[in-house]
């Protein structure tokens, strides 16, 4: 898959709305985008197939929906006030800013995790290769940390006293309500907390569309172990995760792999990371990190607050501070990773070609269409208003009488509708049947009306 299919998806997100630039009429706001009609349907459906999966269908999981702002102490004991930095230098000349570990690493090919800010100062002001990518020229300040949380005031008043930071990640909510839910919910550990909601990073290089943006959607999970019990737990995780992407989201298993993180990457909380990582148009890119977090937050929450965050065993007597499995969702990256590996053009019989979207049906923004095959004729169009209503009580349906039918089947194929029903004259007239075509096989059968919801109710059914 090249490059160029970036492009093509990219415009059929805007043509067809899926995804529209943010702020358009004003020119936009670097990589920051906006879901639209069809777009707001397959996010919804990705994070409810999710929320139902992992949530729902789990007796050791429930989940939760914390605020985006806290207490600023939280981030105190998170460590993301002083560890959640990227080095950053600004090329004098043309102003442009760069990370200076990035800089070093692609001109010098080496690795930067384990460099201090002074040792990555010093290559940048002895290696004259080291130059600025935008204007070519060697004039850069010293490379000074830069943290990525947004920042900003409580109440009416700004300073420094009531700043107040946009979440970085889900995950704290979970941390500080740990007692909250044990006391209300009355699980036992092992179990998790998952919740989805927004989070916000200050990145110095977003991009490529959706895959990586200032503001973002996660869907995270908590999940409370014994300690010495966490690496069992970990492999856990990543079977479930897999059944996730491959038989709820249909993405094709060839294009899914798992990298496990170097030492030297892992996060400030983590004693061992995998990803599960998806091939892109652009390379391998991260869909969910599945982090050993140790007792990392739990103790820490338990240092700076009034709070001591550990777990009675009141099978075996022991009280500990459990240790954290967290699977960690992008929601935008799903949803790309969603509509790329969906994404397919053939070559017809005809010679023509067809684009088509082949979502899994499930969550496909539109499952089934309807069509009238005359649009003046009220028996036919009564006819599909009461096949709409009969079915709209289970599935996701649309009308549309706009074009002719065959011009009406490309359509549902571009925004990856699996079924469309054609009501005619012999529906009315003959046998109340009707014809519905297939999106994938583009075979049509003749079904009659009153068996389309066990028909559907068939079709639709997820297994795994
Ligand atoms: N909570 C993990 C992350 O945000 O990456």
């Amino acid at each position: 898959m090249s490059v160029d299919i970036m492009k093509d998806i990219m415009n059929l997100s805007k043509n067809r709305g899926f995804v529209f630039q943010n702020s358009e009429i004003y020119g936009g706001l670097a990589n920051t985008w906006d879901y639209g009609p069809l777009g707001s349907e397959l996010k919804n459906n990705i994070k409810k197939a999710w929320w139902k999966f992992f949530i729902q269908d789990r007796e050791d999981m429930v989940g939760l929906d914390a605020a985006i702002l806290m207490n600023p102490r939280v981030w105190e004991a998170s460590g993301h006030v002083s560890n959640f930095n990227d080095p950053l230098v600004d090329c004098k000349e043309c102003k442009e800013r760069f990370r200076a570990d990035h800089l070093v690493e692609k001109t010098l090919n080496i690795p930067t995790a384990n460099l201090t800010l002074k040792e990555l100062n010093d290559l940048i002001q002895e290696k004259d290769d080291i130059v600025c990518p935008s204007c070519g020229k060697r004039n850069f300040t010293p490379a000074r940390t830069f943290n990525l949380m947004f920042k900003t005031h409580q109440g009416v008043i700004e300073t420094d006293k009531n700043i107040i930071y946009m979440r970085p990640e889900t995950a704290q909510g979970i941390f500080v309500n740990f007692k909250n839910v044990l006391n209300s919910s009355r699980k036992k550990v092992p179990f998790g907390i998952g919740q989805i909601g927004k989070a916000f990073r200050n990145e110095i290089t977003p991009g490529n569309f959706i895959f990586r943006t200032r503001e973002f959607e996660q869907m995270e999970i908590e999940f409370f172990v014994e300690p010495g019990t966490e690496l069992e737990w970990h492999e856990k995780w990543m079977e479930a995760s897999k059944i996730f992407f491959t038989k709820i989201l249909g993405i094709k298993e060839e294009n899914l792999q798992f990298r496990e993180h170097d030492p030297k990457e892992l996060a400030h909380y983590a004693n061992k990371t995998v990803d599960i990582e998806y091939k892109f148009p652009f390379g391998w890119g991260e869909l969910e990190g599945i982090a050993s977090r140790t007792n990392f937050d739990l103790s820490r929450h338990s240092e700076f607050s009034n709070e001591q965050l550990n777990y009675h065993d009141s099978k075996t007597g022991n009280t500990y501070i459990p240790y954290v499995i967290e699977p960690s969702f992008g929601a935008d990256r799903t949803f790309l990773t969603v509509l790329i590996d969906a994404y397919t053009v053939e070559t017809l019989p005809d010679g023509k070609e067809r684009t088509v979207l082949k979502f899994a049906k499930n969550i496909a923004p539109v499952q089934i269409a309807v069509f009238p095959l005359k649009k003046n004729e009220p028996s036919i169009v009564n006819q599909s208003r009461e096949i709409i209503k009969m079915l709209q009580k289970k599935f996701t349906v649309a009308y549309d009488d706009t074009a002719a039918i065959g011009k009406l089947y490309r359509r549902q194929d571009e925004i990856g509708t699996p079924y469309c029903i054609t009501v005619d004259f012999d529906t009315v007239e003959k046998d109340q049947k009707v014809t519905v075509r297939n999106r994938d096989t583009m075979e049509q059968e003749r079904i009659a009306i009153k068996d389309l919801p066990a028909y559907f109710e068939k079709e639709f059914e997820v297994e795994w």
